[in-house]
């Protein structure tokens, strides 16, 4: 790749005719102005690569708005597209996942390989009564079962709530309560950084606070001893050694959803504590999802794919199972931790595997930065092709660190910017455009993006304001689930049709996209998102705290960092101890990633007249800033 710094905006570096030649989209330009110009067409072109069981009579329609709905009529389900349709060509025989897991074992599923577990488990799934619409939670680690567990719903027509496996007692609780599922899927534990964490002692704790909860298929991962409650729990391996597991030959038929069926809810954070489900749908969401993969990582046959997103996560759930199995790629999934047992692991797979293109978050990059480029040299990655991140803005070192370090100055890095609710990527480069680190481009074809002020005026290029989305896209989200004002009242309200991202951003001269952060209740701390409002709920559930306020404050690794601050009930006594007891109560609640990084005792908390706690003044007082506009101040 070619490294351009005459351009009179600053950096940019342009891709060599290799790359632009082999590209799926060579020509950014062409093709963007032909989906602006119509992207309903656009897509419909894109949903023909796709098989339906019956077509659709409306692409797109808008008659009631903000509940748009995509290939209205057409009959699917994305678990054909990703696994079924293989069988009949010569992929059944290909690699669709290796998995290796953090001690070292291996694991590898051919196309037929992964459709015969699915198979399987979606029948053990219907022998335990679950049905079409059913929602069911599945909480485990970075195992192949997660990905087969997704599958076997998703193909009976349940619906899939995975809750991250980092997360703790009380998160997974809310979630499994709010979604009312009757099963729930998940592990004996998984391994991180040499350790175990114990997945299933955390379920125990979270099924005793909820009532839901009828059956608890548990995969073996770790083996140490757990506690299996009899006529609760199941073994998963002893559930597929049952005939019902092989009936008719180890299939099950595919369940035949309408396009805008939901696929899967997915838990994400919101401005208040009560958990918020995002949903997707099996129609324009597999379109989404490999249509974007597809042009953004120049996805090829003979291609090996790394994700290092948790299946947790919605880059898990796009850009880990369901993108690349439609479009036959060939995976790497690892469980563990990156840096375990060295700084190399990572690469040392990179280099084993003969990875192509790899994904992974800014986060991981600073923090893989701070070992020095030793490590990553002492493995050969020139198999490697393209690079991306997600999750957070890449500050630009940490983006020429990773172009020259891990890229070598020949892959393009894809910073592709995105949300749980977009489902797809969005703002994104493709491998033949110019890219300027610490900024995610332009627009995906067919989308229009704006910055707007707070009546929203677009402001002028080159000034901050609230970044906004002008078109709907078929992987959009349908609603929130159970709560579709909470769906117009938060995304479609503040600027009448028009997607409001809950970002910072200013856009250059060039229609570049920089993406500066939240500006709203959200904290991403390492590229995890989580609400300040859950925090504070976790904090106050312990007897010592009467009021919480949570913020994030910079962090050169993390990118953010959480800070408490919180008033003691009468009578506690404020002290170094009490404040690790808290931390540890809200890792305890919620998970590790949500532990704040410092506990504060204060006499009272900034409010406004009503009563709202003002994080943006305690914001500005722990980093000694200008307060700002105070005027609506409670004093
Ligand atoms: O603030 C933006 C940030 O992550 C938020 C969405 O978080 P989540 O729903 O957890 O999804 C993350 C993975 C898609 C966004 O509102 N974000 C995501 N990607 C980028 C980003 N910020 C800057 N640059 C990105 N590439």
């Amino acid at each position: 790749m070619a490294d351009d710094r005459s351009t009179a905006d600053g950096e940019v570096y342009l891709p060599t005719p290799e790359i632009v030649s082999a590209a799926h989209v060579p020509d950014w330009e062409a093709l963007s102005a032909e989906a602006d110009a119509n992207y309903v067409k656009f897509w419909e072109d894109r949903a023909r690569e796709l098989a339906w069981h019956a077509p659709w009579q409306q692409v797109l329609d808008q008659s009631n708005k903000p509940f748009y709905k995509w290939f209205v009529g057409a009959r699917t389900n994305i678990v054909h597209n990703a696994l079924d349709r293989h069988q009949k060509t010569w992929r059944r025989n290909k690699l669709a996942l290796i998995w290796e897991g953090e001690p070292g074992d291996l694991r590898t599923f051919s196309y037929h390989a992964l459709h015969r577990e699915v198979c399987q488990f979606a029948n053990v799934l219907k022998s335990m009564g679950a049905r079409k619409g059913d929602r069911i939670t599945i909480y485990m680690g970075r195992i192949p079962e997660i990905v087969i567990a997704m599958l076997a719903c998703a193909k009976i027509g349940a619906i899939h709530s995975v809750i991250y496996g980092g997360f703790s007692v009380e998160a997974l609780h809310g979630r499994i309560e709010d979604s009312q599922s009757k099963l729930l899927l998940t592990a004996d534990g998984g391994w991180l950084n040499g350790k175990i964490v114990r997945l299933k002692s955390i379920v125990d704790e979270a099924l005793q606070r909820c009532g839901c909860v009828e059956h608890v298929v548990v995969v073996k991962r770790t083996g140490h001893e757990v506690v299996m409650e009899q006529g609760r729990d199941y073994w998963y391996h002893d559930l597929l050694g049952l005939p019902i597991a092989r009936t008719d030959g180890d299939r099950c038929e595919t369940e035949v959803m309408d396009a805008e069926d939901p696929l899967f809810i997915l838990y994400t954070s919101g401005t208040t504590g009560k958990p918020k489900a995002i949903v997707h749908t099996h129609g324009g969401y597999q379109v989404g999802v490999a249509t974007t993969m597809k042009y953004v990582f120049d996805i090829k046959e003979e291609d090996r794919w790394w994700c290092t997103a948790d299946p947790g996560w919605i880059t898990g759930h796009s850009y880990v199972v369901y993108a690349p199995l439609i479009l036959g790629t060939t995976s790497f999934m690892y469980e563990g931790a990156a840096t375990f047992p060295y700084p190399d692991r990572w690469w040392k797979m990179v280099e084993r595997y003969g990875i192509n293109i790899f994904y992974t978050a800014p986060t991981a990059i600073r923090g893989l930065m701070r070992f020095g480029e030793a490590w990553v040299n002492r493995r050969d990655l020139s198999c490697l092709r393209l690079l991306g991140t997600v999750g957070e803005p890449i500050n630009p070192e940490a983006w020429r660190w990773y172009h020259r370090t891990v890229g070598k100055q020949r892959c393009p890095v894809m910073d592709t910017w995105w949300q749980t609710e977009t489902g797809m990527f969005m703002i994104t480069p493709v491998p033949s455009a110019p890219l300027k680190p610490g900024s995610a481009g332009r627009p995906f074809f067919g989308q229009q993006a704006e910055v707007v002020d707070e009546s929203g005026k677009p402001v002028p290029d080159g000034e901050e304001g609230f970044l906004v989305l002008k078109r709907p896209w078929p992987a959009m989200l349908r609603t929130v689930y159970g709560d579709p004002d909470r769906y117009v009242q938060q995304y479609w309200s503040k600027y009448p049709g028009r997607y409001l991202t809950g970002d910072s951003a200013k856009r250059d001269k060039d229609g570049y996209f920089w993406v500066i952060g939240r500006v709203d209740d959200v904290i991403k701390v390492s590229g995890y998102r989580l609400g300040t409002a859950e925090i504070e709920s976790a904090l106050v559930s312990h007897p010592s705290v009467a009021e919480a306020a949570v913020i994030g404050l910079p962090d050169e690794i993390k990118g953010s960092v959480i800070h408490a601050f919180c008033i003691l009930k009468a009578g506690v006594a404020p002290s170094p101890e009490l404040a690790d007891t808290l931390k540890q109560h809200v890792g305890h609640e919620i998970g590790p990633i949500a532990r704040p990084a410092e506990v504060r005792f204060v006499e009272k908390l900034p409010k406004t007249r009503s009563g709202k706690i003002m994080r943006r003044v305690l914001k500005a007082r722990a980093q000694g800033m200008d307060e700002g506009d105070v005027s609506t101040l409670e004093e």
